[in-house]
């Protein structure tokens, strides 16, 4: 499956917001409440934040943000919830893994997920300790 990732821009904001307000991303976030623009890209104080769309055959089907913080860069991702159970969940992360530019690569998954769990399992991730409540999934860089 051929994933694109295009760094977002301020056209997509409304796509962004829809997909992170969705029920099930809430039920999947750290924060579960509905989320401002402005709270969705407000980045944590010592991360660097690129945040894409992952485009297949140029339709918009999900997003996956890197927060780089000293060697490592945390993952997250979201796929549209009309397209979610096609396998573009885990096209898009194999995708982000290898334009990642660090050498340690982090997911945290809420337990209750488990097609993430699936994901970061099958794309090599190590579950590695719990921290606030998700597990920190670790993988080194390909
Ligand atoms: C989690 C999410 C990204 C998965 O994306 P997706 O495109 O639906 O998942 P895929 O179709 O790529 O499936 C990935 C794997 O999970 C499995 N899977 C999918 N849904 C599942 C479910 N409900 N229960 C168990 N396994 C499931 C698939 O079978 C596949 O496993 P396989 O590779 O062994 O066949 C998507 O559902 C989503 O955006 N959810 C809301 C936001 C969210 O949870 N973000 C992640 C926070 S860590």
């Amino acid at each position: 499956m051929a994933i694109v990732l295009r760094p977002v821009t301020d056209q997509d904001s409304e796509r962004l917001l829809a997909w992170r307000n969705d029920p099930v991303t809430r039920a999947n976030s750290r924060r579960g409440h509905i989320l401002t623009w402005e709270e969705l890209i407000a980045v944590p104080a010592g991360t660097r934040r690129e945040t894409f769309v992952a485009l297949s055959d140029g339709d918009p089907v999900g997003s996956v943000r890197f927060d780089y913080a000293g060697a490592e860069c945390e993952l997250s991702w979201t796929v549209a919830p009309e397209k979610r159970g096609r396998g573009f969940g885990r096209a898009m992360v194999a995708a982000a893994m290898a334009v990642a530019r660090a050498d340690k690569l982090i997911a945290a998954i809420k337990p209750g997920n488990p097609a993430s769990r699936r994901i970061a399992e099958s794309l090599g991730f190590i579950e590695s300790e719990h921290r606030d409540g998700l597990e920190i999934w670790r993988r080194d860089r390909l």
